[in-house]
């Protein structure tokens, strides 16, 4: 490769080489700065928000269904696109004109002029094609023509876990190789994955097993709980019957990260956000009394 006889490299002839590490905004509210980078400033060590997932990173947003993975990815293409960056939208679950449906009030509801960011935004229907969903390289070969020809900065994949149904002893290659693609081609890119079952909810085990969360470079952990018992009421200072979100950060290795778990809320017009702490949050409204 690149004309090498052996495939080892010096650690100074990388240096130059390494991607400059920043944040890539995520369109939801008091995410950006729980994600940090560490610099050394006269000797002292010094947190700074990076205001975003980290530049070229490849995540995972694991979670039960209505956790609100696919709200949070769709709140970060249409972020993106009215920065000015193109990104395409995998749908493997919902076909694509409720995509563009879902995408336009997302937009809306975060104050963003659809007809500006419609044009930099771009949907890969694997909902409807199952070869696009069954045959890895019919998609790579999708996804290689859309990043050339409109230039794009940003992949989703909602979700991940579509390409592998029904062969879940698939999944890890199947990641392995979607992750070395989106690497190869320079995108930041979100995947969603299916948790399969609700126990231990918070944990990062994806359906395909904690293999996937491995390959990728960082997992976000999404919870919903019900309060159905007095315990949990007392506990929570919430009635019962109300939801509880619950959103945490489960590991990056490219760059540091809050790993305290948040309070996360949907608001009415369905924007995912992230509320505050849970320890802090629970100490104002009533947790531990
Ligand atoms: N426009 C909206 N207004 C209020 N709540 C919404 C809206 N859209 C979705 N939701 C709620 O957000 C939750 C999470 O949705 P979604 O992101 O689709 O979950 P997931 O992809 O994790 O299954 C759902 O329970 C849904 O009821
Ligand atoms: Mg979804």
């Amino acid at each position: 490769m690149g004309g090498r006889d052996y495939e080892i490299y010096s650690v100074e002839e990388l240096k130059s080489r390494a991607p400059k590490l920043f944040g890539v905004a995520s369109g939801v509210e008091g995410l950006d700065d729980l994600f940090y980078k560490v610099e050394y400033e006269d000797g002292e060590i010094i947190k700074k928000p990076l205001g975003g997932y980290p530049y070229l990173g490849v995540l995972n947003i694991t979670g039960v269904a209505d956790t609100g993975k696919s709200l949070m990815v769709e709140q970060f293409a249409v972020k993106q696109a009215s920065l000015g960056y193109n990104t395409i939208f995998v749908t493997v679950e919902t076909p694509k004109e409720f995509i563009a449906q879902s995408l336009k009030y997302r937009a809306m509801a975060m104050g963003i002029d659809f007809g500006e960011v419609e044009k930099r935004l771009f949907i890969i229907d694997a909902a409807s094609n199952a070869q696009l969903r069954e045959d890895l390289d019919v998609l790579f070969d999708t996804l290689a023509y859309g990043i050339k020809e409109y230039n794009v900065k940003n992949v989703v994949i909602d979700s991940i876990t579509g390409l592998f149904e029904a062969k879940e002893v698939m999944a890890r290659m199947v990641v392995r190789k979607v992750y070395n693609f989106l690497k190869k081609w320079h995108q930041t890119a979100l995947l969603v994955s299916q948790k399969r079952s609700s126990s231990e909810e918070m944990s990062a085990e994806a359906a395909g097993g904690y293999g996937v969360a491995h390959i990728v470079d960082g997992t976000i952990v999404l919870y919903k709980k019900v309060i159905m018992t007095r315990y949990d009421s007392n506990t929570f200072g919430l009635p019962i019957g109300s939801v509880v979100r619950l959103f945490r950060i489960d590991g990056c290795r490219m760059t540091g990260h809050d790993s305290r778990t948040y309070v996360m809320e949907i608001t009415e017009t369905g924007l995912v956000k992230i509320v505050a702490p849970l320890a802090d949050y629970y100490k104002k409204t009533g947790f531990g009394r």
